[in-house]
């Protein structure tokens, strides 16, 4: 990929404009959430936005048009296959397989979303029984990388070590890396479900401290794609420095605008020149302190 900087699911979720992302900068880009039947999603207002936190908190619930419409636009983009993910979800294993039979031939990898805090019926693949069977069906299958997208968790918090032993479940299943991670669920009355998930800025510590768990139980061993709160180079930097072999982002680029990847993969080489280096693989410790 041309850059590690990537744009999270959820932004192109029936695959239509992937290229036009790509053009704007994204060293790669994820489509979908894909379902295999189409879906409405939640009732309206489904997102709100908390300007002065550079946040938001939604509860789409997946709406799209469903595996076949999605199918025929991936199919246009083959020509930038190597820099498209597509993620994918449902609520029993044979949807799920489904999806990921006719979109690996399409895509560099595979995410798999059992994470999304606004879709009842994703939490049974919580249970690490489940989510084994899942994953080694996948992994026995699979001719692309497969990721699993986790649900994130903090110090202090009692789903920690659960979520935890998911990606450890996950990994001794067979993906080939973990996306760390989904938005945080919160309530709010604005919206008309009551509660969604918080994505922007405020995860941003915490998405450090996370990668910061999953490194230290990899050990390098799988991919890490760090995902939360992430608005600028240097942040990208300490991400990459902690572990994390990508990030993805979706809420900044919502704040920032489609200059946005541009300008972060412009600051990541000024922050590289800064430092000496070349390569991505070199970046550690904190960034220089250049403006
Ligand atoms: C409006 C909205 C829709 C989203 N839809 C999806 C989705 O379909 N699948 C998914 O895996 N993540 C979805 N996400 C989560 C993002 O991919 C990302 O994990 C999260 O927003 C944290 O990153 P950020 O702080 O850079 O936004 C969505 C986020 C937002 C704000």
């Amino acid at each position: 990929m041309p850059t590690p900087i990537g744009l999270a699911a959820g932004f192109d979720k029936d695959c239509n404009v992937l290229r036009s992302l790509l053009n704007l900068g994204f060293g790669f880009v994820s489509g979908g959430t894909i379902t295999l039947a189409s879906r409405p999603g939640n009732p309206k207002p489904r997102v709100i936005r908390l300007p002065n936190e550079k946040a938001l908190i939604n509860s789409m619930g997946f709406p799209g048009r469903g595996l076949e419409p999605a199918i025929k636009r991936l199919q246009r983009t083959q020509g930038l296959k190597e820099r498209i993910l597509v993620s994918i979800a449902g609520t029993i294993e044979d949807e799920i397989f489904d999806c990921f039979h006719r979109v690996q031939s399409l895509a560099a990898g595979v995410e798999l979303n059992i994470s999304s805090p606004n879709t009842a019926g994703l939490r049974i693949f919580h249970e690490t029984g489940r989510l084994r069977g899942l994953i080694e069906g996948l992994a026995a299958e699979k001719t692309v990388p497969l990721f699993v997208k986790l649900p994130p968790w903090s110090r202090g918090d009692a789903d920690r070590r659960e979520i935890l032993k998911l990606a450890e479940t996950a990994i001794d299943a067979g993906v080939d890396g973990l996306i760390v991670a989904n938005t945080r669920p919160i309530e709010s009355n604005q919206l008309k479900v009551g509660r969604g998930g918080l994505s922007g800025e405020p995860l941003f510590e915490n998405t450090e401290l996370m990668i910061a768990d999953v490194q230290a139980m990899t050990n390098g061993d799988i991919g890490i794609i760090a995902c939360g709160g992430i608005s600028t180079s240097k942040q990208v930097w300490k991400l990459l420095a902690s572990g994390a072999s990508a990030i993805q982002l979706y809420t900044s680029f919502i704040y920032e605008g489609p200059g946005l990847p541009a300008r972060l993969n412009k600051g990541l080489v000024r922050l590289m020149d800064a430092a000496g280096i070349a390569s991505i693989d070199d970046i550690s410790g904190e960034p220089p302190n250049i403006k």
